[in-house]
């Protein structure tokens, strides 16, 4: 894993300096979204230099991490409109090669068939990752198995508390969700995970300088052999 530090603002822009350096490489790249608060300064960065035509994802194709069961994209919280609103309406990529799993088809087929069609795209080239404090990656939550694929999964507490910010009351937070599995994540040819804020820093030394184990699900990104990690210096403090 190669680590870099440095404040929310320019970890962004090296995090955005990846997509521009890729997508002039590879313009059909196969993208793998995230969502979060800790991309939007990266979305901000993309945004902003494909208006100024230094970068441009008209030939990308995207595939989001997870999505929230029982919301359909409509929904302001859904992570399909969250996507809409903060990236792919202030950039030039095709909307209908942006893919984000169906938090209303939760058949088990139809979460495989995302992987599939992962595969059949070409498979991910670069795949974005932010973290949980408990360090899930997607809604992949500690005692995942390192070989699932897109699967439904029942959100720990921790996660929803967590996620209660973004919804009038915690009720109102959904208790499932549908996430690319760790082997989903693993198989992309890269991967940056990103991590701003002190309440990250201790899952950040457990992901990076910690045991590969199941119960911290970040941690398998040990075991990948291309891997940046974008930290700010907070996240950072206890490595
Ligand atoms: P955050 O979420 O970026 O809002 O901290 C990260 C995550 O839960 O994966």
């Amino acid at each position: 894993m190669r680590v870099f530090i440095d404040t929310p603002e320019k970890i962004a822009e090296m995090a955005a300096q990846k997509y521009v350096d890729l997508l002039r490489r590879k313009p059909n790249a196969i993208l793998g979204g995230a969502t979060g608060s800790t991309p939007l300064g990266l979305y901000a960065q993309l945004a902003k230099l494909c208006s100024e035509g230094k970068v441009s994802f008209k030939d990308a194709t995207s595939f989001n991490l997870d999505e929230y069961v029982g919301l359909d994209g409509t929904h302001d919280q859904s992570y399909r409109y969250f996507m809409n609103e903060n990236l792919f309406k202030h950039i030039d990529i095709p909307i209908e090669r942006t893919f984000v799993p169906s938090g209303i088809d939760t058949d088990p087929a139809t979460a495989a068939a995302y992987d599939e069609a992962i595969k059949a795209a070409g498979g991910i080239d670069m795949q974005l990752l932010g973290i949980g404090n408990n360090g899930h990656i997607g809604f992949n939550e500690p005692g995942t198995p390192f070989g699932s694929i897109t699967h439904m999964v029942e959100l720990t507490e921790s996660t929803r508390t967590a996620n209660a910010r973004f919804f009038n009351s915690i009720d109102e937070v959904p208790t499932h969700a549908v996430t690319m599995g760790i082997k989903t994540v693993m198989n992309a040819r890269s991967i940056i995970l990103m991590a701003i804020g002190k309440a990250k820093a201790e899952i950040i030394k457990a992901t990076i300088q910690g045991e590969v184990t199941p119960q911290v699900p970040a941690s398998v990104l040990q075991l990948h052999p291309d891997v940046d990690v974008f930290l700010d210096y907070e996240a950072a403090a206890l490595l």
